[in-house]
């Protein structure tokens, strides 16, 4: 007779707290994302103490060679207010032209010799990606509001998509990775960068940073207490390295890896479509 598994295993996708199918908790979490959008940059660095930004820049890092050739198409996922998407865009090749004009011409499906194409963001909150928006303005990086799980984009069409902390927000991880899979070009790849809960000593610190000091002061700044509950049982729910990577190896992605940052609290995991 087998063990029965540990719940995180059993789990495919978020689940906000009261909620138990896919369609409401992908309701419950643009909502909460909608809500908190207002304080969210400051709440996130604030809580992170700043080494969100180094995991940002970490994760970029490792796709700058996709990122330097100017026909790389690139989609970051969940996108949010945008700072994934900026660290992205520092390896991008300078755009000669202005971002309005690249814009147009990439909505008529062609893109001048020696532009590059413009980086597209997609999340499905509007008012996190309205504020992304203000941001991406000057630059070469078009917002698209839309759902992870059914994206408005043609398959075999990008070279990477990359997801900061919002892949472990989605209804439906096997099909969130379908998603991407279908979208990506043949030797294209992904970079899921999210939170990781960590074993023994530091998973223990982790946990009472998680679940009793994070929702208090994420609740302070944002007076949304139950979004900064969710954060630290969203983390729990999602599948560790082992599983997860099983997961994207089960998707059809090759070549799977994760790196773990900061003592294993976070990680940035990478394939390939073969
Ligand atoms: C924690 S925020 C991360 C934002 C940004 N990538 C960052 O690193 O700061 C997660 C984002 O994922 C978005 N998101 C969650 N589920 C989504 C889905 N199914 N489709 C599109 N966006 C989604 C939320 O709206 C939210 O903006």
């Amino acid at each position: 007779m087998s063990l029965p598994k540990p719940e995180h295993e059993l789990s495919t996708g978020a689940r906000p707290v009261g909620v138990t199918d896919e369609q409401a908790a992908a309701q419950n979490v643009q909502r909460m994302f909608d809500t908190i959008a207002p304080t969210y940059d400051i709440s996130n660095h604030t809580l992170s103490a700043g080494i969100d930004r180094y995991w940002w820049f970490r994760a970029a890092r490792a796709f700058r060679t996709t990122l330097q050739r100017p026909e790389s198409v690139i989609l970051d996922l969940c996108c949010g207010t945008g700072d994934m998407t900026l660290a992205l865009l520092k390896h991008r090749p300078k755009n000669p032209g202005t971002p309005s004009q690249t814009a147009l011409s990439s909505e008529t499906g062609s893109i001048p010799p020696g532009q590059p194409a413009p980086i597209l963001a997609v999340d499905f909150s509007h008012q996190m990606l309205s504020r992304g928006a203000q941001k991406f303005r000057p630059h070469p990086i078009i917002p698209i509001e839309a759902d992870a799980l059914h994206l408005p984009i043609a398959s075999n069409s990008i070279d990477l998509v990359t997801s900061a902390f919002g892949f472990r927000n989605l209804a439906n991880y096997e099909e969130g990775l379908a998603e991407l899979f279908r979208v990506l070009r043949p030797g294209g790849q992904i970079g899921i960068l999210d939170c990781n809960q960590p074993d023994g000593l530091v998973g223990a610190l982790y946990n009472l940073y998680f679940k009793k000091v994070l929702p208090r002061v994420g609740g302070l700044i944002s007076g949304q207490s139950a979004a900064y509950s969710y954060l630290p049982a969203s983390v729990e729910r999602f599948p560790r390295p082992p599983r997860m990577l099983q997961l994207i190896r089960s998707a059809g992605f090759n070549s799977a890896t994760w790196t773990g940052y900061t003592l294993g609290t976070a990680g940035l995991y990478q394939a390939t479509k073969p």
